[in-house]
């Protein structure tokens, strides 16, 4: 009987303290919207059941150098075909790739580069470990084809357009890594990987050519990526190692490629793979490396393009974009923070942060707390900051949160996470990271909590290097002006 009497005066006191907090809310509805955003918890879903593809939203920064841009998953994505395997993403594997990737970039930063992977055997891949990339592809072709039967038919159109019949790739863009590459004819299973364009065959290709032995390309690949040579065709070979796992190999060549009616890069080397490691999933064909070292696109294309290029990483539901070159337009509001660049790792492209703002108060950690830099990167996921850094946003945000506690079960290395089944709304609080130079990520929503998660973790010391992960650069357009050596930010774009 005691328990019963007792039941009633709890709902009171709940009652009465939800009246008072809600009396109190109309006085202070303008300064909590300052700090907090009140969103469905449908929204913060990875891929909202509802989601539909919605179209670009501006223009990108060099309107007429762009090819699309999407995530391996969801509506807008053209390479997941099954409706299952489109909304399912196993977090908890993409953040295991995340974090293979990242201190792979890790050590690639902090040892000399040059010793890293050479002449290691490919074997077939054989992994238990299912990769969910979370990783942006684009869309580009490569070749000319106009050998094949089908131009042949159309001999009228081939001879005013030679790109007719080039083959469409859809690839994996990579800002931490230099060697393009596309999966090449021969190509068996398991030496390749199951994908979903079709497999690109330079024998088609009029505008195909090996890359030979002793050619300055071919020994710019030096002790990293090249592999030797074949003595009998005199073929430069190449090998990427990931250190995630994952590699390719096989021929360094040249064919034309066709990012766009716009872009059209002749002689483009790339790695024309014949048997890769690891799980490259999503059937994607290869990777498109941008990053700032020897071989890059951006290093490929940087006499045309000034040295620049630019991204807007979507949102599983809406369309983004990969340009080239700078802002063609003055109108184009860039936030502009210094970017950094390491001698001995030249591909990585770092930046400072110098603040944290959560819920309209800076966390209390002197800027040095910052000084290891972080690196801005397409295949990051969650962004890494260091411990101290961590520790701090990590109790502002779950003070802020305290209303949806206890904690839920950590996913792999993200630590705060939440069960909102119970609610229909989250007042998720704002979360801005403020570089140096004063350029600012105001985080939407869904870029703070990944899967119910707290989108952000800690590196493993004070003295590592951090990362921006993608989640937390969506729908900004990231401008890498290399040529200018600053990294600019464009909120809304995608
Ligand atoms: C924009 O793209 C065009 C090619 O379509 C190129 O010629 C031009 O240099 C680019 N502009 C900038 C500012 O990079």
């Amino acid at each position: 009987m005691k328990v019963s009497s007792l039941q009633p005066m709890l709902l009171l006191i709940i009652l009465s303290s939800s009246c008072c907090l809600s009396a109190n809310a109309g006085a202070r509805d303008h300064h909590e919207l300052q700090r907090f955003m009140v969103v469905p918890t449908s929204s913060l879903k990875h891929i909202p059941e509802d989601a539909t593809c919605s179209g670009h939203k501006v223009k990108p920064s060099n309107s007429t150098a762009w090819v699309p841009m999407n995530r391996p998953h969801g509506p807008c994505s053209s390479t997941s075909s099954r409706a299952s395997e489109d909304m399912g993403i196993d977090v908890d594997d993409m953040l295991l790739w995340d974090q293979l990737r990242t201190s792979y970039i890790r050590t690639q930063l902090s040892t000399d580069v040059g010793s890293v992977g050479a002449g290691i055997p490919i074997i077939a891949r054989s992994t238990t470990v299912s990769n969910r990339d979370y990783t942006p592809s684009s869309t580009a072709s490569v070749g000319t084809n106009s050998g094949t039967s089908k131009s042949i038919q159309k001999s009228d159109q081939t001879t005013t357009n030679e790109h007719q019949d080039a083959v469409s790739q859809t690839v994996v863009v990579d800002t931490s890594s230099d060697i393009p590459w596309v999966q090449c004819l021969p190509c068996p299973i398991p030496q390749c990987h199951l994908q979903k364009d079709p497999l690109y065959d330079p024998a088609k290709s009029s505008t195909f050519a090996p890359i030979p032995c002793g050619s300055p390309a071919c020994k710019e690949l030096g002790s990293s990526y090249g592999n030797g040579c074949s003595p009998t065709t005199d073929e430069c070979k190449y090998i990427v190692n990931y250190g995630d796992g994952k590699a390719t190999t096989g021929t360094y060549v040249t064919d034309t490629l066709t990012m766009s009616p716009t872009i059209v890069v002749k002689d483009f080397r790339f790695g024309c793979s014949h048997a890769v490691r690891g799980s490259f999933s999503n059937q994607n064909a290869g990777i498109l490396a941008l990053g700032g070292g020897r071989g890059s696109l951006l290093e490929q294309t940087a006499d045309a393009y000034g040295n620049a290029f630019s991204y807007c990483i979507p949102k599983p539901s809406s369309a983004g974009f990969l340009s080239l070159g700078g802002p063609v337009e003055a109108s184009f509001k860039f936030e502009y923070t210094p970017l950094i660049k390491n001698k001995h790792a030249p591909t990585f492209y770092i930046v400072h942060l110098e603040a944290i703002i959560v819920a309209g108060k800076q966390l209390g950690v002197p800027p040095t707390a910052f000084a290891t830099g972080a690196v801005m990167d397409s295949g990051a996921v969650v962004t890494q900051l260091p411990p101290q850094v961590y520790a701090a946003l990590r109790a502002a945000f779950r003070s802020a949160m305290a209303a949806y506690g206890p904690l839920a079960a950590s996913v792999r290395n993200l630590d705060t996470c939440y069960d909102f089944t119970r609610f229909p709304e989250v007042k998720v609080p704002k979360v801005s990271l403020v570089f140096a130079g004063g350029a600012t990520l105001d985080l939407e929503p869904a870029s703070i909590i990944l899967d119910g998660c707290l989108a952000f973790a800690a590196t493993p010391g004070e003295e590592s290097v951090g990362f921006i992960g993608n989640v937390q650069q969506q729908t900004y357009e990231v401008l890498y002006d290399v040529g200018g050596g600053k990294v600019g930010f464009r909120r809304g774009a995608c």
